[in-house]
């Protein structure tokens, strides 16, 4: 079933640059409202929650260190079409492969620390974002 909502956060280098305002900016520019925002870091066990999924790539191990090396912004959205829209503002995974004026293209240092995160279905998007929000928490 489609829904209208997806879940991001910000990555570490992101928010460490200082850029979490400028790329809170362009989502909000884009069309997305903004359900649930705060601040947080991860434990690197959570982090490897977060990315269960990946657990037999063999980056695995480098992404839940770099996932918790550092303070992140989580966020619900909502819009039309959220999941896809959302995806295609923040570019391919590489920087070096995402189109110009994305998020990735304009914040991310590398194929790892790649500014921002994006649900790809919205399955994930729900399940993510419970992750990191209670349903009192979302506006
Ligand atoms: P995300 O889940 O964070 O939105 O990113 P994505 O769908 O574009 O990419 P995915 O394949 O789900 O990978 C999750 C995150 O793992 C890191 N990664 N590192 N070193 C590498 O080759 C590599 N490949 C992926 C990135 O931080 C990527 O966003
Ligand atoms: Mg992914």
């Amino acid at each position: 079933m489609a829904t209208n909502r997806t879940f991001t956060m910000i990555k570490p280098d992101a928010v460490n640059a200082g850029n979490s305002g400028a790329i809170t900016k362009m989502i909000e520019e884009a069309g997305f409202r903004i359900v649930a925002m705060k601040k947080t870091q991860l434990s690197p066990e959570r982090a490897g929650q977060f990315y269960a999924i990946h657990k037999e790539r063999p980056f695995y191990k480098d992404l839940c260190t770099y996932m918790s090396s550092g303070p992140i912004v989580p966020m619900i959205l909502e819009k039309e079409n959220a999941v896809e829209d959302f995806r295609k503002l923040i570019g391919a995974t590489d920087p070096q492969k995402a189109a110009p004026g994305t998020i990735r293209n304009l914040f991310a240092k590398s194929i790892e620390a790649n500014a921002i995160h994006g649900s790809d279905s919205d399955a994930n998007a729900e399940i993510e974002g419970n992750f990191f929000f209670s349903h009192m928490e979302q506006f």
